[in-house]
């Protein structure tokens, strides 16, 4: 197949078929065909869009380009994906619940990306605990605990590894099609039959409006439904970060709280909105799957599958009962109100640059990150706050970035003279 025709063919907002993708990306996953082939083609993609039915194609082309994880026999596999956010520490809580509520998820995560943290850096802030497991142990892990949580493997979806560096170079990274199947060829070759996505939307999320919120939405549940799988997914606000915590310990801290059944309002009940997701794609009755997951967070339950999954990876698990263990930043400095009012507006994208200036997360890929440091949102959207009221407060290690962090929150942060309209942290479904 000639390269320069399928460029062509793309140029000029003609459909691929299934064998022209693989002719494409299998031969650059292979080396045959060279990067800048493939970035004109990207260019072409990013203009021109794709059809649901290339999106599928390319997708499944992806997913097949390395190894596909087999799930076997393990019952009700479930997996989650959140496309990123700030503070969004909600795997860490409902991986649990759901192992919990007898679901098995054996799931992939990632590190941070950009701005918006990862699973496995947070994980990372308790001792000893590993994200690296053999085959057999992580399946083995999945079913004697129902949970086991690793990192992403290189032989999984490697097309994606390479198409993703070169579209971060090729202004290429924002493009509906390219990040459904980007995102979707790793969890169909993950291999859990039912698939959760909570699409972020907002200043922190890579999609900022709802209506390209809803697209991606729509087009990974149809690549999911399309390839024999059930996917739900959820929009939710990141105009504002989730819970009260950003930093990799302190966002550990506020998962342990929640699943003690004390988190903070927004994320508990996301926590329990997506849980109800999973049951539901399962065939379970909404009403009767809410009692069930809310109850996992009180009863304890959800709390000891954590504890269980911890020292299954190596973890010291004495962490997750006594807290003060966790290495917090010992530096505070603190944000406050200039006027008095309410709380307008925290901005997630400010909240993420501030954590990765204090050293919280990686400007450069491989970079060692400060797991103890981050900022806290004393008060959030909506409260009422008086002159000199602390708002947020920093925690940092020796004064490391923390002038273009405080600079970065204050300049986020906006008082209004009026209440705010709270807006909704759930924004719509799609299934
Ligand atoms: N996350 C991914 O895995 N891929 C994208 O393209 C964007 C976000």
């Amino acid at each position: 197949m000639n390269v320069p025709d399928l460029i062509r063919k793309k140029r000029d907002g003609e459909p691929h078929s299934r064998a022209e993708l693989e002719a494409l990306i299998l031969g650059y996953t292979r080396g045959d065909v060279p990067d800048y082939q493939i970035s004109a083609w990207l260019m072409a993609v990013y203009l021109k869009g794709m059809t649901p039915q290339e999106t599928a194609d390319l997708t499944m082309v992806m997913a097949e380009s390395g190894d596909l994880m087999d799930l076997g026999d393990l019952p009700r596999t479930v997996d989650k994906h959140s496309t990123g956010g700030v503070g969004d520490k909600t795997s860490l809580i409902l991986t649990p619940m759901l192992a919990a509520l007898g679901l098995t998820v054996a799931k992939m995560s990632g590190r941070g990306l950009a701005h918006t943290g990862g699973t496995i850096d947070k994980l990372e802030s308790i001792p000893g605990w590993t994200s690296e497991l053999e085959e057999e142990r992580f399946i083995a892990q999945a079913r004697d605990i129902g949970l086991s949580l690793v990192g992403q493997s290189k032989d999984l979806a490697p097309a994606d590894g390479k198409l993703y560096a070169l579209r971060d170079v090729t202004a290429t990274v924002d493009c509906l099609p390219l990040i459904a199947s980007s995102i979707m060829s790793k969890k169909l070759a993950s291999g859990a039959h039912t698939v959760v996505l909570d699409v972020k939307v907002g200043a922190g999320a890579f999609m900022r409006t709802l209506d390209d919120g809803r697209g991606l939405a729509r087009a990974m549940v149809d690549i999911g439904t399309r390839a024999g799988r059930q996917v739900r997914a959820v929009l939710t606000d990141m105009d504002t970060p989730l819970g009260h915590m950003a930093g990799n310990s302190l966002e550990v801290l506020e998962a342990l709280d929640t699943l003690r059944g004390h988190g903070p309002h927004d994320l508990t009940e996301l926590c329990v909105a997506l849980a109800v997701e999973a049951l539901a794609a399962q065939g379970e009755d909404a009403a009767q799957a809410e009692a069930r997951a809310r109850a996992t967070l009180y009863d304890g339950s959800a709390l000891a599958k954590f504890r269980a999954f911890i020292a299954a990876q190596g973890g010291d698990a004495t962490y997750v009962d006594d807290v003060s263990k966790f290495d917090v930043a010992p530096g505070r400095a603190d944000v406050t109100a200039p006027t008095p009012g309410f709380v307008d507006r925290i901005d997630a994208l400010s909240v993420g640059r501030a954590v990765l200036a204090l050293g919280g997360g990686r400007e450069r890929k491989g970079e060692a990150i400060d797991h103890g440091v981050g900022v806290e949102l004393v008060k959030k959207p909506g409260e009422a706050v008086q002159a000199g009221e602390v708002i947020m407060r920093v925690y940092h290690r020796d004064g490391r970035g923390l002038d273009t962090a405080t600079t970065l929150l204050a300049d986020g942060l906006s008082i209004s003279a009026q209440a705010p309209t709270p807006d909704p942290l759930i924004l719509d479904h799609v299934n």
